[in-house]
């Protein structure tokens, strides 16, 4: 099937990024929508703010970057945002019974052809697939943070869907020119997460037990793995709740070996939630 109009549901960190994706790379018509006009405004002003990072780069022509623009459309209301569209792609807020709730909505005004995908990090596909009355259209679509840098789409196959679904979401990745891996099971946290929230929790465990300072501890793993910034570091990007959202549901869903260090707990008490809040484990204020 040929993916001409998607919509991206959701304005937020995630929801601009791969708006903006679709139509700077993919050049499809794209539809955001989010729930107020200042989330709106938020995510077209983001937008704006990345592609004329590219333009100053040379990566871009300031044409581009207009026809980009002009390319993505916003609405508030849910019914016009997906009624025209072959493509959705959810990016709520990481909270199951709105995901749920979305995804049941959605499927009453979609057309029967088109497909609905989630950016979930946690969230099982099968279970909101089952919201749905086409299970067999709905996949996992899960993109990485800045969607505009990152390479990598997760394509999670929920127990239901189809090979033709998985093959149509494979097309428009690649249309998006990034790189995709296929997790033939829905299973908690995918293949990134799995990996990834362990050792964010782990960094934190080392931080509250006084082995080492913030700055080592991510100095360790910048040169020592070569990661690009340190866990702790990475936490404050993704944020302390979202971590925590994903470890409760590796904890709950696949084995308590993943249960959150206390101290990880502590930070989302103490709102100190990362970039979002402006402090997490390190200041973001100055910045
Ligand atoms: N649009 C356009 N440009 C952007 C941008 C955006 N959204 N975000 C950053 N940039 C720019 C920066 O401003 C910077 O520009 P300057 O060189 O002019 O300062 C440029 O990109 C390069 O950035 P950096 O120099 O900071 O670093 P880099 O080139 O090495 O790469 C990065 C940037 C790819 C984001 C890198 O820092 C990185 O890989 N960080 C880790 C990201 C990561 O792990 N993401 C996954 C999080 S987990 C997740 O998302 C899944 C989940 O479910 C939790």
């Amino acid at each position: 099937m040929e993916i001409k109009k998607i919509t991206v549901l959701g304005a937020g960190l995630m929801g601009h990024g791969i708006a903006q994706v679709a139509a700077q790379i993919g050049k499809y018509d794209v539809t955001m929508r989010d729930i107020e006009q200042r989330f709106i405004d938020n995510g077209i002003n983001m937008i704006r703010t990345s592609l004329q990072k590219f333009v100053s780069k040379g990566q871009i022509t300031e044409t581009e970057m207009n026809e980009t623009l002009a390319r993505i459309h916003t609405t508030l209301d849910l019914k016009q945002a997906v009624s025209n569209a072959d493509l959705i792609i959810e990016a709520v807020p990481e909270n199951i019974e709105l995901k749920k709730t979305t995804f049941r909505e959605v499927d009453v005004y979609v057309p029967k052809h088109a497909i609905i995908a989630s950016n979930t990090s946690s969230v099982s596909i099968t279970e909101l697939a089952s919201a749905t009355k086409r299970p067999e259209k709905v996949a996992g679509m899960h993109f990485f943070n800045p969607p505009q840098l990152m390479k990598l789409i997760e394509i999670i196959k929920g127990a239901k869907t189809s090979d033709e679904t998985i093959q149509t979401i494979q097309e428009v990745a690649q249309k998006m020119e990034k790189e995709t891996v296929l997790v033939k099971k829905d299973t908690p946290g995918f293949i990134v997460n799995r990996i990834l929230i362990p050792a964010l929790n782990e960094a934190v465990a080392l931080l509250w037990e006084d082995i080492a300072t913030k700055e080592d501890i991510d100095k360790a793993i910048k040169l020592g793995l070569n990661w690009p910034m340190g866990p702790l570091m990475l936490l404050d990007y993704i944020g302390a709740d979202t971590t925590l959202a994903i470890a409760e549901v590796l904890q709950h869903e696949l084995d308590e070996k993943f249960h959150p260090h206390p101290g990880l707990k502590q930070m989302v008490k103490a709102n100190l939630l990362g970039r979002k809040t402006g402090k997490g484990f390190y200041d973001w204020t100055q910045k």
